[in-house]
């Protein structure tokens, strides 16, 4: 029976992993903390590793899993930015992720944070509760109409954009390599620069690698409309978070709503309620009144949970018996 060390385990992977490990052909060791230099040993006596968004996979990680004779590791997300993919191809790792399990579910609550954003659901919720029924402070604005620029127009941007025309938006969008789909949906393809300088409302759904980190900075934001909305559902160093406050305070950026943060491994996915964050960029980032963070939770949802624990599954089975599953990453 095959061992698999399942890092970053939350409740919900426990059930989802267990509930579609049919016949018990994998044999979990779920392990709660993020594998990283000083984890990596929980390991031990594993056949493979299954990881999630915040574990490091860089080389030294990747070197002691060799070592240990660990040569299959499982992404149980769509985003890659993590591993260090030239040295788990050196060492001859098998390497395989989910694609895709749920672009709606990302779509979806992207455009949440844009409503609530627009909309100030956050605030009437407690005013509502309160017995505030005062409407001064809520005043919003339409979607309909508005020009929305998508960066990256892959499987969550795309139904995102879907989304969006169904609002009655002009979608404006860029990715190196467009796809007739798009068009058809009705959006535009335009340059980045152009995006910057048309867009009411911004939203990235590009992967994070070198050619996109900080792809939203000072230089870019000083490009954009004034009272832009910026909506970062995708990977959190895309965006100079540094620069986000800048442009919060001199108020060209009116709406900020982020699922994801530049360091975010520090602070998701855990309950800190009683702790102090000793991150004062992300304190002030909060502190604003115009930003809405959640806490990467886009994928959040029964079915995508469903689709990560089957395609993690068949993953590791396929990649155990030496075949492919057609979501490798090379
Ligand atoms: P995808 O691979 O289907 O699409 C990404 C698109 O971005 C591709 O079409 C690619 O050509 C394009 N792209 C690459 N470089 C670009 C650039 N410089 N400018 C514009 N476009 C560029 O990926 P998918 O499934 O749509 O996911 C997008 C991102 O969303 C992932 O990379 C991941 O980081 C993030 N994500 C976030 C989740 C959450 O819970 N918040 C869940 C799943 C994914």
């Amino acid at each position: 029976m095959h061992q698999i060390a399942v890092f970053s385990t939350k409740k919900y992977d426990i059930e989802y992993l267990n509930k579609f490990n049919i016949d018990n052909k994998l044999t979990f060791k779920f392990i709660a903390s993020t594998l990283s230099q000083e984890t990596v040993s929980l390991a031990k006596g594993a056949s493979a590793v299954c990881v999630f968004v915040n574990d490091d996979m860089d080389s030294k990680v990747l070197e002691k899993l060799h070592t240990m004779g660990i040569k299959i590791i499982a992404l149980r997300c769509a985003g890659f930015n993590n591993i260090d993919l030239a040295s788990a191809k050196k060492r001859g790792f098998s390497l395989c992720r989910v694609p895709e399990y749920s672009p709606e579910a990302v779509a979806e609550h992207t455009v949440g944070l844009m409503l609530t954003l627009s909309r100030k659901y956050h605030k009437a919720y407690n005013r509502v509760r309160e017995g505030n029924f005062a409407l001064d402070g809520l005043m919003g604005f339409n979607l309909h109409q508005k020009t929305v620029g998508i960066i990256g127009t892959g499987n969550i941007g795309k139904a995102t954009i879907k989304i969006l025309k169904g609002f009655g938006c002009q979608v404006l969008c860029c990715d190196p390599c467009p796809s007739e789909e798009i068009t058809q949906l009705g959006a535009k393809y335009v340059s980045f620069n152009e995006i910057l300088t048309n867009a009411d409302i911004i939203s990235l759904h590009c992967p994070l690698n070198e050619e996109t980190k900080h792809l939203i900075n000072t230089h870019t934001i000083a490009q954009m409309k004034n009272g832009v909305m910026l909506i970062n559902t995708s990977r959190g160093a895309l965006m100079d978070s540094r620069a986000l406050i800048s442009g919060l305070k001199s108020q060209k950026i009116s709406f900020l709503g982020l699922d994801v943060y530049e360091l975010e491994s520090e602070i998701f996915f855990e309950d800190l309620s009683e702790t102090i964050i000793d991150d004062d960029i992300f304190e002030r980032l909060l502190s604003f009144p115009n930003v809405l963070i959640t806490g990467h939770q886009g994928f959040f949802t029964k079915e995508a949970l469903e689709t990560i624990a089957k395609t993690t599954i068949n993953n590791l089975l396929c990649l155990l018996k030496g075949e492919r599953s057609g979501n490798e990453l090379y």
